[in-house]
């Protein structure tokens, strides 16, 4: 990896190599969803927290300070929106040019396996990658399941999504957390970030959620509907830094919970 990758993967991955990603990218095909409407006023007290950003690059431009000098990884791809029944019609949104006038440290594109647009998704994902490395930019894949596929959040699948993903040559490989996690890390040769999703039940199901996924070997977390919809994202997201960058267990993580409520 030469200077300018590496430098631009340091800012996405702190000295200890792991990432708290917060994930804002959501308005790319949701619009304004609970939690987000306002993407400058939601992250304002967030952005001191994390090491790096997901997000698109018009919210980018437009609600993040400039002075934000964490990693940047500017959503890339995109197409159909929630006002279709099939949201994975995607193709490239964002050429590696652009990307890199806005100082990006990755491109994120989503790819689609198992759909009928896995062909045109894979083929947007190798698209970034080939002409991202000629500016030595990183690219974050995304294993996007979509609705249709929700049940997919298995081993099988997401492996085999992920190891493809890391075949092209994908930097960084973002997927799910599922039963034995650990198989999925050893196959796949790089740097896996593991998304939210939905919104879970609990504070603990979520610091059980990052716990796990750091103890099997995930560089990080790229988390969002579970930091910014939870009533108390500040806090959330500075026990997800500690799990991510600190070890503390999902007691430990309640206990911080529980101080810094008071
Ligand atoms: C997929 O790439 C989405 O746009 C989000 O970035 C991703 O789902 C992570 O957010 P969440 O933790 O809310 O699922």
């Amino acid at each position: 990896m030469n200077w300018g990758k590496e430098n631009k993967m340091n800012r996405i991955f702190a000295k200890d190599g792991r990432t708290v990603m917060l994930a804002i990218d959501h308005g790319y095909f949701m619009g304004p969803v609970t939690g987000m409407e306002n993407p400058a006023e939601a992250t304002k007290k967030l952005i001191p927290h994390v090491d790096s950003l997901m997000l698109s690059p018009g919210i980018l431009n437009s609600s993040i300070p400039t002075n934000f000098n964490g990693g940047v990884v500017l959503r890339s791809s995109g197409g159909s929106s929630i006002s279709q029944p099939d949201i994975t019609d995607e193709l490239l949104t964002l050429e590696a040019k652009e990307a890199i006038k806005l100082n990006a440290s990755a491109m994120a594109v989503s790819f689609y396996l198992g759909t009928k647009h896995e062909h045109q998704t894979i083929k947007a994902l190798t698209k970034a990658i080939n002409t991202a490395s000629d500016f030595d930019l990183p690219v974050l894949a995304v294993t996007a399941v979509g609705k249709a596929l929700e049940d997919k959040r298995e081993l099988k699948f997401l492996s085999l999504a992920s190891r493809i993903a890391a075949e092209f040559g994908a930097d960084i490989v973002k997927t799910y957390y599922c039963d034995g996690f650990e198989k999925l890390i050893n196959a796949v040769p790089k740097p896996v970030v593991v998304a939210g999703g939905p919104k879970l039940d609990s504070n603990r199901a979520v610091f059980e959620l990052v716990y796990n996924s750091m103890q099997k070997g995930a560089a990080g977390v790229d988390l969002g509907r579970n930091v910014w919809k939870n009533n108390d994202p500040e806090i959330m997201i500075k026990i997800i830094k500690e799990i991510v960058h600190n070890n503390i267990t999902p007691d430990q993580a309640e206990e911080m919970f529980r101080d810094l409520k008071k």
